[in-house]
Formats: structure tokens, sequence, C-alpha cells
């Protein structure tokens, strides 16, 4: 889940000729550094420097990890690295990245696994001669035996990661005779056992870097002044105007003269460039204080636009799903909590049955799967590492897959056999709010196309979004008040029932995920079990409990939790003296109540936050992308 970049300037400059779309690429599609001069095109277009365009790329890429960062460039024969622990700016500062130049650079921000948070664990990581140099995303699973094994030769490391055996093996790899960087890199990763994604350059080499990937992401940027290497197209969005994927197991080449890919057997492989997707990676502030706060203002518009998707996407997943003999989802942390509200949209409005595993759970029930079953992916990444091993599986068993993804490309969108995507443009804070919204709006559909009712779910949705507009903007500044008076509280439970009680597991993950406090979501049925042992006087109860099915019986446990000192906010369409402070809601048909309950939740915990001085956008020790298991 690290963010890794590399960028290779052009001496040339841009393509003699635009490329066609979907055009193979094999490094002639660039015009040759001979063919035109350099000084003119570099006075059009301006000289990037390599260094600035991977600082700028780190940050984008920040929210992968942000605990340490690194760059290195060649210099003098060898490759100066400079890094440190702390977000790109504070590194910056401590290190005077800005300071370093050249015409091809690679950087990294970590989210640390094997190793603390140190410098000399920060990447990039060098061989010990300092001349091959690595970034890398993943986890190496054989490192041991491979640290072993390069110890008794006399290697020593420096740092406890993994990842650096790669540059030491890289290293013995072109001393034993391989010609060239790719050779290498396609000689150690033979040795590989684990996930990755890594670039590495070799000072012996100049101009060249060499980026490998094994179901992690790594794509490549063309932009008319370079090219680039990256976790993800956010990092090269404001530069580049066509990406490619980099194919599971492939490595890719890219020096002055282009970019050209290659299998593990070392055969040129033919990969297509997309135009990017620029409007979705717009990731623009626009005057909030924080993306968190803009991504919870954008969920009404992005409802209404998920009112309007594809009748034909909708029916073909829809049909699958009604013909499978079992339905699963699979998927984490908030992605699960829309999962258990679709189950009951499935039910509800399909008489659906199927069931929700946890994507790190998902794997030990894959002796039940088979051809008979459709698995659904949800993860607004599309990369989570727990759910592509699930899906990996499934697939495997003979299942269909049905991806519900937000990133225009990802693994799971590779992987789907049916692909349904939410098209509310990146969602920069790592807290996820509108791919939320937008998850429970596409089940919304998606069980509506099962009981061939769409137009009544598009009308829904489309209401929603204008009730939930009015709703937001009422409600800011009294949430504002209410995360005021609770903000030094120690504990927070959330209960709910029905298709409510995934949305208190939701207003839980939400609160303690950004402002550090303890929350337990549960369903509400559950409290007396054990937690309400936990409730004393003035601890915070938040009842999600709504007018619908679930309203007498929560009533029920709201008024047990009171009874031992519960300070009640009630979240409803009904006012109660019950309720210590109560959020009111618009009354909506029942199956809408989560999209409507949630987001005063979500204010809550961004309120929350920033008045207890975290930065909602980038809470710690976590990234938006878990590509680690
Ligand atoms: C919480 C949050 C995480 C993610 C989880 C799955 O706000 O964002 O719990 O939901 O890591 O991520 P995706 O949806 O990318 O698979």
């Amino acid at each position: 889940m690290c963010g890794i970049i590399g960028f290779c300037r052009w001496d040339g400059g841009e393509p003699a000729l635009a490329p066609e779309p979907n055009c193979p690429l094999l490094g002639q599609m660039f015009r040759s550094a001979t063919t035109m001069a350099p000084e003119s095109h570099l006075e059009a277009h301006g000289a990037a420097d390599a260094v600035a365009r991977v600082m700028e790329g780190l940050h984008h890429l920040e929210y992968r990890g942000y605990d340490s960062a690194g760059i290195a460039v060649p210099h003098n024969g060898v490759l100066m690295v400079r890094k440190d622990v702390g977000h790109i700016n504070e590194v910056d500062t401590q290190q005077n990245l800005s300071a370093m130049t050249g015409d091809i650079a690679i950087g990294h921000t970590r989210w640390a696994t094997h190793g603390g948070v140190t410098q000399a664990n920060a990447h990039p990581h060098t061989d010990a001669s300092g001349r091959v140099a690595v970034v890398h995303n993943g986890i190496l699973e054989n490192y041991l035996v491979l640290r072993r094994e390069l110890l008794a030769q006399g290697i020593l490391f420096r740092s406890e990661t993994d990842t650096e055996v790669i540059p030491h093996l890289i290293a013995l790899e072109l001393q034993n005779g391989h010609p060239c960087l790719e050779d290498a890199v396609r000689a150690v990763c033979a040795q590989f056992e684990g996930s990755y994604a890594f670039v590495a350059m070799h000072a012996g080499e100049q101009g060249k870097m060499v980026g490998v990937r094994l179901d992690n992401p790594l794509v490549v940027g063309y932009a008319e002044d370079g090219a680039y290497l990256a976790s993800d197209v956010l990092a090269f969005s404001p530069h580049a105007t066509r990406m490619a994927q980099v194919g599971d197991g492939e490595i890719a080449v890219i020096t002055q003269e282009g970019v050209r890919f290659i299998d593990a057997e070392g055969c040129e492989v033919q990969r297509k460039t997309v135009p990017m997707d620029c409007k979705w990676a717009d990731t623009a502030l626009n005057g909030f204080a924080h993306y968190m706060q803009q991504e919870i203002l954008a969920q009404p518009a992005a409802l209404e636009l998920c009112s309007m998707r594809e009748h034909k996407e909708l029916i073909d997943a829809a049909f699958a799903i009604l013909g499978a003999r079992q339905v699963v989802f699979t998927a984490c942390g908030t992605s699960r909590h829309a999962a258990l509200i679709g189950r009951y949209l499935f039910s509800k409005v399909a008489h659906k049955f199927s069931d929700v595993l946890m994507g790190s759970e998902f794997g030990y029930f894959a002796p039940a799967l088979g051809t008979d079953t459709v698995v659904i992916a949800v993860s607004q990444s599309g990369e989570t590492a727990d759910v592509v091993e699930g899906v990996k599986l499934a697939k495997q068993a003979g299942a269909r897959v049905v991806s519900v993804v937000n990133r225009p490309s990802c693994l799971l969108a590779d992987m789907g056999d049916y692909v349904l995507r939410l098209k509310c443009g990146a969602e920069v804070g790592v807290a996820a709010t509108k791919t939320f919204m937008c998850q429970l709006a596409v089940f919304h559909m998606l069980a509506h196309a099962m009981a061939n009712r769409v137009d009544e779910g598009r009308v829904e949705l489309s209401h929603a979004g204008e009730l939930l507009y009015k709703m937001l903007h009422g409600l800011n500044y009294s949430l504002e008040r209410l995360a005021f008076s609770l903000k030094d509280s120690g504990h927070f439970y959330y209960i709910g029932r029905g298709i409510n009680f995934a949305t208190a597991m939701e207003g839980a993950l939400k609160m303690k995920e950004i402002s550090y406090i303890h929350a337990e979501g549960m369903p509400a049925g559950e409290l007396k079990h054990g937690t309400l042992a936990l409730i004393e006087q003035g601890t915070p109860v938040v009842a999600v409990c709504p007018n619908d099915e679930t309203y007498a019986d929560t009533m029920n446990n709201v008024m047990e939790a009171r009874a031992r000192g519960g300070y009640i906010i009630g979240i409803s369409d009904v006012p109660s003296d019950s309720f210590d402070y109560s959020i009111p809601i618009p009354v909506v048909s029942p199956l809408l109540y989560p999209l409507l309950s949630v987001a005063p939740l979500q204010l809550l915990a961004y309120h929350m936050s920033v008045l207890r001085g975290c930065n909602p956008d980038m809470p710690r020790n976590l990234a938006k992308s878990v590509t680690v298991r």
C-alpha cells in the first residue's frame, strides 16, 4: 500500500505523431532523439525536472501511506538517495529533496509493514555499492530465506525491510552476467514469493527505469515530455495524456527511446494505451478545509449520478446474480458495511438471499464455492489484497464475479465478469464516505434491476439525493456543536437493527479511525448480551432508529442503555423524549434510510476529528489502499 513512482524525461520530446488509440507500444511510437532538435522541444514544452515530477506525484500518492518518503536520482556514476521519516513535505524540509535534480528519478511514500518507521527503513533501498536502487510496494513472503542466503554471502543489510533483498539480488544478477537491468529483474522475480510492485534503477544504465508487478498495481503514464511508472494514475494525472496497465508478472522498461513491455520469459508484449480520465482524477480542494468534508458534501450529487447509470450493465449483473445458487459479497472495512446493507436490499427488493464474508476470511470458505456461485467483490480502490485474493480463489473454483469498484482501472475491474463502477471521482480522504454512499446506490439499483423495477429504483435514488442535500446543509452547524460537547468522550457505542445495523457499524468506524476515540457499532439487540456492562453515566450511545420495522425494538434497546446512564443520540424521523440529543432525518421509503442516516454520522466524526486536532484526511497508521494481506 505504499506509493511508488518513477519519471523518465524524454530527451527527444513528444511523440512525432499522436499515438493511435490502442496502438501497441514498442518504443517506436516516440521520435528518436536524433530526429529532432532537443533544445527547441525543451523550449517549447519546458524541461521537466524528474525530481520535481516525482515529488509532485508523491504528494498525490500520499493517501497510500505517509510515514516516510524518499527519492533516488543518478549522480556521479552512483545513485543519490535522500529519505527520512514523515510526510513528503517534512522529508523535503529535513533532506532538501527539492535540491536534487535529474532526467530520471524514482520515489516512494511508505506505509510500514516490515520494520518500524525509521530513516533506514524508508525507501529507496540500494545495494551495497549504491548502484542499484529500488522502491517497492507489497510483501515478499520469502524475504527471510533470501536475506539469510545473502547474509551468508557476506552482504550487509542496513534496514529491517523485506524490500532490501531486491537491490542486493539485482546487483548480484548483474555481476553474474545478466546484460541489463530488465534481465536481472526478471531473474530475481523468479525467486520471489508474495505480491509486489517495484521500480528499479541502475547507475550503469543511464536514463532507464524498470518496473514489475504481481498482484499489486503499477501503471505507465505517457506525458508529452516523458513517461511515468506509478502505483496509481493520480500520481501523473496533471501531465499524462494516456496510460497503460503493466500486466500481472510483466516488466515495463522505460528509457529515453520509449516504453516497452516484456513478460516473465523475456518476450516482448504489446500493451494498449487508453486516454487518461482527467475528470475522474480532478482532486482540487475547491476551498474546503479537508477532502473528507468536500467528499461528504459531494454525496447528494453522486447519488443523482448513480441514479442515471446504464440499464444494460445492471441487467446483465442482475441476471447472473438471480441465476446463481449462492451469492456471496466479499469486502473489507467500509465496503463491507455497504455490502451488509446490499444484502438486505437483495433480500427485501428481489427476495434473493446472499451472504457477506470479510475479505480476510473469505479464503477459508473457498471449498464451498463453485460454478453456481456469484461473488460480488466490493472495493472502492479495486486493489484491496484480501478481496483480490478471495476473488482469485473464487475464479479458480469457477465462480463468476461482479466487481463493484470506483477506480477506472484496477485489479478487481480486470478480474470481474461484470463490472459496476461507482463513477464518483477520486476519493482522496482516507476515510471512505462518498464511495460508501455510491456503493449503497449501486446495490439499490441492482436490487431493483433484479426485481425488474429499475425505473422505480432510479426515482427513489434521485429523490434521496435531493433530501440528502437539504439535510446536510441544515445539519452541519448543529453537528459541529454536538461534536464540541462530546469531544472529550472516551468511548462511543453505535446501535441499529436490520438494514440500519451496518449504518451503526459504519458510524463507529468513521469515529474511531479519524478521531482516535474508541467506538463500537453493533446490532442493537446484541447490546444486552455483554456490551451493556460498559455503559456508564454519560457514555454516548448513538441509536440509528428510523421509523421502519426496526423502530420499536431499537427503542427498547435505547431505553435499556438510557436506564444505565447512556447519553442517547437518536437518528430518526420520529422525535422522541428518550433521546438526549436528536439528529432529525427526513421520512423516506424504509430502504433508503441508510443513505440518509449515515451522512450525519460521517459529519459528526469529521467535526470530532478536527476539534481534537487530528487530520481527518490522513489518520495515523492507515492508508487508503490496502494492498497487503
Ligand atoms: C474506512 C475505510 C476502510 C476501507 C477498506 C476497504 O473509512 O476506508 O475501511 O473501506 O480498507 O477498502 P476498499 O474499499 O478500497 O477495498
